[in-house]
């Protein structure tokens, strides 16, 4: 497994373990598939683990405590997310950092992150405090190193570099949307600054390695035995800022292959990066909505699956196939899971870390797909 020496006391696997996206069983996690999953992935080198408190409805915590307390845990770093939204005076911070310690059953944590901050969400924080809250965890040994992940513009993300001297920061970075929300500028900021960057979505939710297949021969045709997946994580393992990337795996299967490959992987050299810039031109012809799968927006009073509809969706374009998207809206989702039920109530709106217009996207795949 690839190591980084990410701080001088944190030498860590380059490929962190997600727990965003565990197998579920009656919508709960399949604790024994998942914890086959840790288990291999620790086995096989990874020492970082990534969780927060809205992942798996609380549940993520709870599951990878549960997992932590059958290794040791001062082998591996662990980092959870605070929920800023659910702060509304400055004992909270303290109130939900001891609720998230107590379902992770750890004495510390090595990274604590604001999660998903916007501009609001800014505000929120500076106004309760959040500096002094930082140095109080710190000085008391709670938490070792405090960060942000972030979903907004650029202007606010440097706004939010510059107000304080973060030990690291988690960012959307793939090579479909190095451009999009913070971008480039963001990352580069930081990179100047010697803050390491991890990066969430690398594969985007699980949209890279399902690409059409003449678009894939593109990749092919230079490497053969090559899976989306390594194009993908290669890529971003290219940009040299870049100290851990974050993925959730769903799967024992998706466990092994990223093991392997991050086991040697090197960044793409010229060729393989000019092969990225074209399949990118490719894809972005054919993908009708930019969802990453996150689930934020869900559930839907209503009962709308909005992500899946757009998976659907997204998927009969990019795989050129429009009739196994109309089986698949037809056979795939439950009745009150398609599209035509939403009521544009706006409620999934403020939800989207993508500001996705998500009644009118609905709209529109009812009228391809239904
Ligand atoms: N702070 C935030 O706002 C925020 C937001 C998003 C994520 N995150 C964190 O960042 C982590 C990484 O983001 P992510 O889960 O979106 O990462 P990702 O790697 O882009 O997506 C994970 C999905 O990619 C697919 N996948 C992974 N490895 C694969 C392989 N070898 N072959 C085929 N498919 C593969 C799977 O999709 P299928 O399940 O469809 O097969 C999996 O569920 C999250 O788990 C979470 O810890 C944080
Ligand atoms: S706008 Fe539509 S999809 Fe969004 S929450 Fe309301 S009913 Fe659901
Ligand atoms: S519509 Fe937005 S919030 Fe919902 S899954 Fe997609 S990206 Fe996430």
């Amino acid at each position: 497994m690839k190591k980084v020496q990410m701080k001088p006391d944190v030498n860590n696997s380059l490929l962190g373990f997600g727990c965003m996206r565990f197998p579920t069983k009656h919508d709960k996690i399949d604790r024994e598939k998942t914890f086959e999953m840790l288990r291999y992935a620790y086995e096989h080198g990874v020492n970082h683990f990534d969780t927060a408190y809205g992942y798996h409805d609380g549940e993520s915590e709870i599951v990878l405590g549960e997992f932590l307390k059958t290794i040791d845990r001062s082998t591996v770093t662990v980092s959870t997310k605070l929920p800023i939204w659910l702060v509304k005076e400055e004992q909270d911070f303290d109130r939900l950092l001891e609720e998230q310690m107590k379902k992770l059953q750890v004495d510390y944590l090595d990274f604590y992150l604001l999660h998903a901050l916007n501009k609001e969400r800014w505000e929120l924080a500076v106004n309760n405090n959040i500096f002094d809250f930082f140095k109080r965890i710190k000085e008391k040994g709670l938490v070792r190193y405090v960060g942000f992940s972030f979903h907004d513009d650029k202007e606010t993300f440097l706004k939010i570099a510059k107000s304080y001297n973060w030990d690291m920061c988690l960012l959307q970075i793939n090579y479909l949307d190095f451009e999009e929300q913070q971008g480039k500028e963001g990352y580069k900021y930081m990179e100047e600054h010697n803050i390491p960057v991890w990066v969430m979505e690398p594969l985007k939710g699980g949209r890279l390695t399902t690409i059409a297949d003449d678009i894939y021969q593109v990749m092919k045709d230079v490497n053969p035995d090559d899976s989306q997946a390594k194009w993908g994580f290669r890529w971003v393992h290219s940009l040299p800022g870049v100290k851990l990337i974050l993925s959730g795996m769903s799967t024992l299967e998706q466990v092994k292959e990223n093991c392997e490959i991050f086991s040697n992987i090197e960044p793409l050299n010229e060729k393989e990066l000019q092969v990225i810039e074209k399949v990118k031109e490719m894809i972005k012809t054919r993908v009708k909505v930019k969802c990453t799968f996150c689930n934020y927006c869900i559930p839907c009073p209503n009962g709308v699956n909005i992500p899946r509809n757009f998976r659907i969706y997204n998927n009969s374009y990019m795989y050129n196939n429009i009739p196994e998207g109309k089986d698949a809206y037809k056979y795939h989702l439950k009745e009150e899971e398609k599209a035509y039920n939403c009521i544009e109530c706006g409620e999934c709106l403020d939800k989207c870390p993508q500001h996705l217009p998500i009644p009118d996207l609905l709209k529109e795949v009812h009228q391809v797909l239904g």
